[in-house]
């Protein structure tokens, strides 16, 4: 194994620079650190002007994804060892503006993300603080895969309709609602039938399938999309589908 390994990272400020550029930094090369321990190595030894996002360094906060050698990925969850013997080229997140280096804006999906109500709705909402709302096991099941999502956006990057459609509302935004519509405590399955079932909902994907390779948490959003695909066909369609 070399003792270093070579990350080219993309250094851009929107503001006064009309063009990415790529920058190289020497990390060292050791068998347990990840791309981003590769990068903190620069922004503490070479050149603390480089800005990226992470936080938890465990593939829970979802913060630090970016694509690694042309994949959307979480560079905590990504090593180094895997690209040896390098170079290892490290850029923001496609599909979405970048605000200065590896950081990119998310404010396109935290807008959308509200419309499929990315919560439990209750008819008599009044009921909630007073009433224990028990769930079996299997009515569980029926919706965990899609709590998973952690919101770290690599389905964003690697869908490519949302790269040439950026009304699309997108694969976690869709598998969020799922997670709620498919929740047994849940009534607001026909609220969100509103802006999942249109031309920029779940009737935009083609069922590429990037968004499920991409995920790093096994949410599948592309399944969650094409299971929705038939719900929302049986209630539009059908006259006796439940609204
Ligand atoms: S669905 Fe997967 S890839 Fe998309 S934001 Fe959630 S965890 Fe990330
Ligand atoms: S730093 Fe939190 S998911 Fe990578």
């Amino acid at each position: 194994m070399p003792d270093t390994i070579t990350l080219q990272v993309t250094r851009y400020r929107p503001e006064s620079e009309s063009v990415p550029t790529l920058q190289e930094y020497a990390v060292p090369m050791r068998e347990d650190w990840a791309v981003l321990d590769g990068l903190n190595y620069v922004k503490d030894h070479l050149d603390g002007t480089l800005s990226f996002r992470w936080s938890c360094r465990m593939g829970i906060c979802g913060s630090c994804g970016m694509t690694v050698n042309g994949d959307p990925a979480l560079t905590c969850g990504t090593f180094l060892t895997d690209y040896a013997p390098g170079p290892v080229r490290v850029e923001p997140l496609a599909n979405f503006p970048v605000i200065r280096d590896l950081v990119v804006g998310i404010d396109d999906f935290l807008h959308k993300l509200p419309e499929v109500k990315p919560w439990l709705v209750r008819e008599d909402a009044a009921t909630i603080d007073d009433v224990e709302f028990l769930q079996t096991p299997g009515q569980l099941d029926a919706y965990k895969q899609y709590s998973m999502c952690i919101n770290c956006m690599l389905c964003y990057a690697a869908c490519p309709v949302y790269g040439i459609e950026p009304d699309f509302l997108g694969p976690a935004a869709i598998a969020l609602a799922q997670r709620y519509n498919l929740d047994s405590r849940d009534e607001g399955a026909h609220q969100r039938l509103d802006v999942l079932a249109t031309d920029m909902g779940v009737w935009a994907c083609t069922y590429v399938g990037e968004c499920t390779r991409a995920c790093p948490k096994g949410v599948d959003p592309a399944g969650a999309i094409q299971r929705y695909k038939l719900t929302a066909a049986a209630r539009t369609l059908l006259p006796w589908g439940k609204r």
